[in-house]
């Protein structure tokens, strides 16, 4: 799916926190956000997802405009097309891995018996076929942000929003976090931004964009994007 955003503009409380975003992210794009804390990073992420609404100006996925949307189309949207990746996994703790999984589609409708053993399938995808039952409580968090991309993929998402994904976790873990998202991208045509503080993981990126005070202040192509001709990538 394409991401467009169209003079974007966020305030709170009268005090603006975007100022006029102009994106436009085309599909199987895997773009980085980088920029210090406060620069308007996530609140970016909120817009382009259907989480927040800008003050001004439009996000259209794909052809349509998200302002043109009520809040429940809107929440279809999210549900449907959009898998999010946080630093805090945001499991449900009293539920197992595989119910966390499953619990998008469930939301969205699916007979429970098919979302659970959708839930399965991707739980292996993520190396997390020994732990479908355990609790989050009981995993590490490298293994808490597997489930949670998991969760993210069960979907089949056209866009995942991720929010500093390795921020909670330390080196190793991150890559292979990492890895299992660009991974992601050569098997589906699916557009990811990722939010990061990292050098490492926005140089593996096709383009990293710079926030800075609301505004984009570098916008770089890297030359690193052979996922789009469809040779394999490892670094
Ligand atoms: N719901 C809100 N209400 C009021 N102010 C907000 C809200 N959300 C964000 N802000 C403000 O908007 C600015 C940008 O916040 P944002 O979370 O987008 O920054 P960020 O670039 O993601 O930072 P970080 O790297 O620390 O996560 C900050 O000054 C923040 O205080
Ligand atoms: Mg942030």
């Amino acid at each position: 799916m394409t991401i467009r955003t169209e003079n974007i503009a966020k305030h709170y409380g009268g005090i603006p926190v975007l100022k006029g975003i102009n994106l436009n992210i085309t599909e199987g794009e895997y773009v980085a956000i980088m920029g210090p804390s406060g620069s308007g990073k996530s609140t970016l992420l909120h817009l382009i997802g259907g989480i927040d609404r800008p003050t001004e100006g439009r996000v259209w996925l794909q052809n349509h405009d998200l302002s043109a949307l009520t809040d429940d189309q809107l929440a279809t949207v999210r549900r449907r097309q959009i898998g999010f990746i946080f630093q805090i996994y945001n499991l449900i703790p009293v539920i197992n891995a595989r119910e966390n999984v499953a619990m998008p589609l469930i939301i969205d409708g699916v007979k429970r018996q098919d979302a659970l053993k959708r839930a399965t399938a991707v739980l292996n995808i993520v190396g997390l076929q020994d732990h479908a039952e355990a609790f989050p409580g009981k995993l590490s968090g490298g293994q808490q942000q597997r489930v949670a991309i998991a969760r993210a993929l069960v979907i089949e998402p056209s866009i995942i929003l991720a929010d500093e994904p390795t921020g909670a976790l330390d080196t190793r873990t991150g890559d292979e976090i990492m890895a299992l998202l660009r991974q992601t991208i050569h098997q589906t045509r699916c557009t990811i931004l990722v939010v990061t503080h990292d050098p490492r993981i926005a140089a593996r990126t096709d383009r990293i964009i710079t926030i800075r005070d609301g505004e984009i202040v570098d916008d770089t192509p890297l030359k690193r994007n052979a996922h789009l001709s469809g040779s394999v990538l490892t670094g």
